[in-house]
């Protein structure tokens, strides 16, 4: 069997049913537009199950996703979708690129979520684009861009709320929509949410609890996911 397609960090078969695929979470990690790989146990499993906690949570207030049910371990059923090629990140304080783009330190604190897109492309490195780009691109309607950041700014009321109650500090994170298969007009939140692609900070010590442990070679990269994974767990119960 081979897959429909193979991403760096997932992969997405078909099913029974057309109208529904398999996304299946490996244990790859990758950094810098893939230039930086390993692979760490485990990683497939804690992303799904941080996930599908959070989509659930998600999905009960209101955002519509295409989380369909988890199927086991590693692998989830979502209705399929055809993913934009805008990528959409939200930023609560400044780190990463935008730090190193403005000159902003790290952990500079904004008066309003910013919002950013970039162009979904491995080979060109997820370039930032604008409202303009999107439009002269093709690759959302000015209406579908409108939804994007409506969506992408209420999902981050949601997620920081509930973060700060698992004691962690959204920093920034990425989402990704698709157009679902079975209408076209329906957006629906897609990809995962999880430590990969979210900058979590301890509300306390500060400390990183995402992905970045891995960018830059701070260790202990699946006990923070662990640990992610226990205060979602405990927090929605
Ligand atoms: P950045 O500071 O590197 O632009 O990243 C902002 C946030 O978006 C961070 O939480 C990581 C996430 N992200 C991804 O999930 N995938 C990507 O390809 C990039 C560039 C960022
Ligand atoms: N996920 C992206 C990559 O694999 C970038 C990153 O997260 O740093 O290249």
């Amino acid at each position: 069997m081979t897959p429909l397609y193979e991403g760096k960090a997932k992969r997405l078969w078909a099913t029974d049913n057309p109208d529904t695929l398999r996304m299946e979470f490996k244990d790859d990690a990758t950094a810098f537009d893939g230039k930086k790989k390993a692979q760490f146990e485990n990683k497939g499993r804690l992303n799904n199950a941080i996930s599908t906690l959070i989509y659930g949570m998600l999905e009960k207030e209101g955002i519509p996703t295409h989380f369909v049910r988890q199927i086991d371990d590693t692998n989830v059923e979502v209705h399929k979708v055809e993913i934009l090629k805008v990528e959409v990140i939200v930023r609560n304080l400044a780190a990463g690129s935008f730090s190193r783009r403005t000159g902003i330190a790290e952990g500079h604190v904004f008066s309003r979520p910013v919002v950013e897109f970039s162009y979904k492309s491995d080979e060109l490195g997820d370039p930032l684009i604008n409202d303009d780009y999107i439009r002269e691109m093709g690759l959302a309607t000015p209406e579908e861009l409108a939804h994007l950041r409506k969506s992408a700014l209420k999902v981050n009321e949601l997620l920081c709320a509930f973060f700060a109650k698992c004691g962690l500090n959204l920093v920034d994170f990425k989402l990704e929509f698709g157009r679902l298969a079975t209408d076209p007009s329906v957006i629906v939140l897609a990809d995962e949410i999880s430590p990969d692609g979210c900058r979590l900070w301890d509300l306390k010590t500060g400390e990183k609890m995402d992905k970045d442990r891995f960018r830059r070679d701070l260790g202990n990269v699946m006990e923070a996911y662990e640990e992610v994974l226990g205060r979602v767990r405990q927090n929605l119960a």
